[in-house]
């Protein structure tokens, strides 16, 4: 074990002989504005602005009351709430074209510059005695960047304060000052703020940006190592000694963030090692700690794979942040596949459909969301996994609303020469952006997906170029036809993955279909869990909720209670066979959905989406470990009940579920093949 302080000199000497140029990402974002949600995906971020995220700067006292106006909070406006807020309402404001929140995020930009000091800190530090430490401001940051991309007006004040800033910082880090054990974790966060810089206003300062991202990855958290072969945990890590002595290095929501930080470190390393690392890294997590819901489970510490541990809802937004961030860099398309089983799974399963109440903790299995005892978490309350307003610690109501308008946000990119757009997430979207040579794009997307497998595009541009799209690895039997043209099968790119469209000037418009097929995956103690497409399925338990703490002055956040009304203990055929997928609003392709079919709102709930897969199932005995929550999937369950069909729904939609199956009947061998995690059976 090394000592932190003897790691970070060893890390110091090797500073000097680093290359001197960023290099560049293979893949650029659009400016936050030009990529809009439509069909559901827009009525999804309607609920958002509807719930507790577009409501808490009314109530709720870690924003309400934080300083920027004028009130008093021991959680001051940049050490955690009101940064994560402002990095979160900033994109949600401007893509619902939300008035009063656009007023709110750049009332809260003024005071934060206005209030600058002369040595350049920016933060409530200012005037008083308290320690400074850097990382509350790198949300901020990033929610400043999405202002001046949607406000290019902006630009000179914002980037002229953080210039100001970053001299401070550079010194600071110098010194050895500004690192306590957030910060020493979470430095890839402002690494990635000074590469905006270095790329679009560097204003002459390249060498001390490079000098600053080089201080910083020496200064905390050696992620290389976190994540190599031989340091990483492959199971819960409660009862093992941290070899860095930087326990956080294993804190869920630090290592969705550390997930970033090679692809960062890369760019100015050029060390081809930080790509492998970070590429080897994203698969190293999910190998040991992944989930059916496409996120890990960290209930505070890595957490393994059992059913019953938790996953943190600031866990899921991180790494589908960073997961976005990873394509940009790398290009390989395992990342958007998982970023969206993320975004269509993990993280509407944590929240009431109406968007009022969140988890701390979700577990893939769940019977009960209430105070548990004993309690599953070793290192979290039992009150994490209860829907409300701040379950066991605030910093998830005010960092989940990043979830869903930084996914709609990185859903498109351009090449990096910007001559060519690319679709990485799949569902409705509307673009409308400038690539290069002036050329004016608008494309417009109609889908039901995930709710369904047909995407209506339509192009107009002025100057032919390249479209692409992502063709998910589940997509079997695909198809594209033009409007008038023949049926081909989708074919993509062999080096990129990308489904490539040449475009000429004027209108285009095709339809794609991306159907898949349902498949298994092996979980542990012989269970099972269904997919089909990027949905997982799961049974939906019914239940009874029951408010058990209201807030004294916002009606709508209530704590609330569920327990089941209904049975879970079932076993499952996983013979996919016998499994049958049916979709009410299965499409006509010759004409667009939107004639025909529109989904529900808010379309996570129960009994609310179109799709839903029929499995043969048996009552079993599953034995309870605890109030409430259920012991491992039974290993060879016997049959205590006539083998029936149960009906499978998404596990997004899903407040209690049971998600890994025991298996009474299988295909033959099905299961006895590859390791816990991995599809092993597709119809
Ligand atoms: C590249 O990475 C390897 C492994 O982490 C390290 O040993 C080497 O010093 C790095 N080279 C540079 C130039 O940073
Ligand atoms: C945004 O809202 C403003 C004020 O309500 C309105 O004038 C404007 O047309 C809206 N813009 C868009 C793009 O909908
Ligand atoms: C950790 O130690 C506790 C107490 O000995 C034990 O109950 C628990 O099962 C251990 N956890 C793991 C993952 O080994
Ligand atoms: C990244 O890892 C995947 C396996 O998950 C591998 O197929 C791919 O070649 C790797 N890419 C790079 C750039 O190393």
């Amino acid at each position: 074990m090394l000592h932190p302080k003897v790691f970070l000199i060893a890390c110091l000497a090797q500073i000097s002989t680093a290359a001197t140029e960023l290099a560049p990402k293979r893949f650029s974002t659009l400016p936050l504005g030009d990529i809009k949600p439509t069909g559901w995906l827009h009525d999804q971020l309607q609920v958002q602005t509807d719930g507790v995220a577009g409501h808490m700067h009314e109530f709720y006292e870690l924003v309400s009351k934080s300083d920027w106006i004028g009130g008093h909070s021991y959680y001051s406006y940049l050490e955690e709430a009101g940064s994560y807020w402002f990095n979160a309402m900033v994109p949600n404001g401007i893509l619902m074209n939300n008035t009063i929140i656009n007023e709110k995020t750049q009332a809260f930009l003024n005071y934060v510059l206005d209030n600058q000091d002369e040595t350049g800190w920016l933060g409530p530090e200012v005037g008083t005695d308290k320690p400074r430490y850097l990382w509350g401001r790198y949300p901020f940051f990033f929610g400043a960047i999405q202002m001046v991309e949607y406000r290019p007006e902006l630009t000179d004040t914002v980037v002229t304060a953080l210039h100001k800033f970053v001299k401070l910082a550079n010194r600071m880090l110098h010194n050895e000052e500004g690192i306590e054990k957030w910060a020493a974790t979470r430095w890839e966060d402002f690494v990635i703020v000074l590469q905006w810089l270095y790329d679009h206003h560097p204003r002459g300062e390249e060498e001390l940006l490079l000098d600053t991202m080089k201080h910083l990855k020496w200064s905390g958290v050696p992620w290389e190592k976190v994540f190599s072969q031989e340091y990483f945990p492959t199971g819960p890590v409660e009862n093992l000694t941290n070899p860095f002595g930087m326990e956080l290095s294993w804190h869920g929501v630090n290592m969705a963030e550390g997930l970033k930080a090679l692809p960062a470190t890369y760019r100015f390393t050029h060390n081809q090692s930080d790509i492998d690392a970070a590429n080897d890294s994203w698969d190293l997590m999910f190998k040991y700690h992944g989930r059916p819901s496409g996120a890990y489970a960290a209930d505070e510490m890595l957490a393994g794979l059992e059913a019953v541990r938790g996953t943190e809802l600031c866990l899921v937004v991180e790494a589908m942040f960073s997961g976005s961030y990873l394509y940009q860099v790398i290009g390989d398309l395992k990342y958007a596949d998982r970023v969206e089983r993320m975004a269509y799974n993990a993280l509407p399963a944590t929240i009431t459909a109406d968007m009022w109440g969140r988890q701390y903790l979700q577990q893939q299995n769940q019977i009960a969301a209430k105070n548990m005892s004993p309690n599953p978490f070793p290192e979290d309350g039992p009150y994490s996994n209860v829907f409300g307003l701040e379950p066991n610690y605030p910093c998830c109501t005010v960092n989940f609303p990043q979830g869903w308008p930084k996914f709609i946000t990185n859903a498109f990119l351009t090449t990096a020469d910007r001559e060519g757009l690319i679709q990485l997430y799949l569902g409705p979207f509307q673009v409308q952006t400038t690539l290069s040579a002036a050329n004016q794009v608008q494309v417009t997307v109609d889908t039901l997906y995930p709710f369904g497998d047909t995407l209506h595009t339509t192009i107009n541009a002025a100057k032919p170029f390249t479209y692409s799209v992502r063709v998910p690895s589940w997509v079997t039997d695909g198809f594209i036809r033009f409007s008038g043209g023949k049926q081909r099968q989708l074919a993509p790119d062999s080096e990129s993955g990308l489904m490539q469209i040449e475009v000429g000037a004027g209108l285009t418009s095709f339809v794609m279909h991306v159907p898949a097929r349902i498949s298994i995956e092996k979980r542990l103690h012989g269970s099972v869990a269904v997919h089909r497409g990027p949905l997982n399925y799961a049974l939906d338990i019914p239940r009874s909720e029951k408010i058990i703490a209201q807030d004294p002055h916002e009606p709508h956040a209530v704590d609330l209670q569920m327990e089941p009304t209904g049975a879970w203990e079932y076993a499952i055929d996983s013979d996919t066979a016998t499994m049958t997928f049916h979709n009410e609003a299965e499409l006509d392709l010759e004409s667009p959905w939107t004639d025909s079919y529109s989904l529900p709102s808010p379309i996570f709930d129960s009994g609310k989406p179109p799709v839903s897969i029929t499995v043969n199932a048996c009552s079993i005995e599953w034995p309870l470990a605890g109030d409430m929550f259920i012991t491992s999937p039974p290993e060879h369950p016997r049959c205590i009940g006539e083998e029936r069909m149960i009906q499978l729904t998404p596990f997004g939609a899903t407040r209690l579920r049971i998600s890994e199956f025991p298996v009474y009947s299988t295909h033959e061998d099905q299961l006895d093949d590859g390791d816990v995690g991995q599809t092993v059976f597709t119809l």
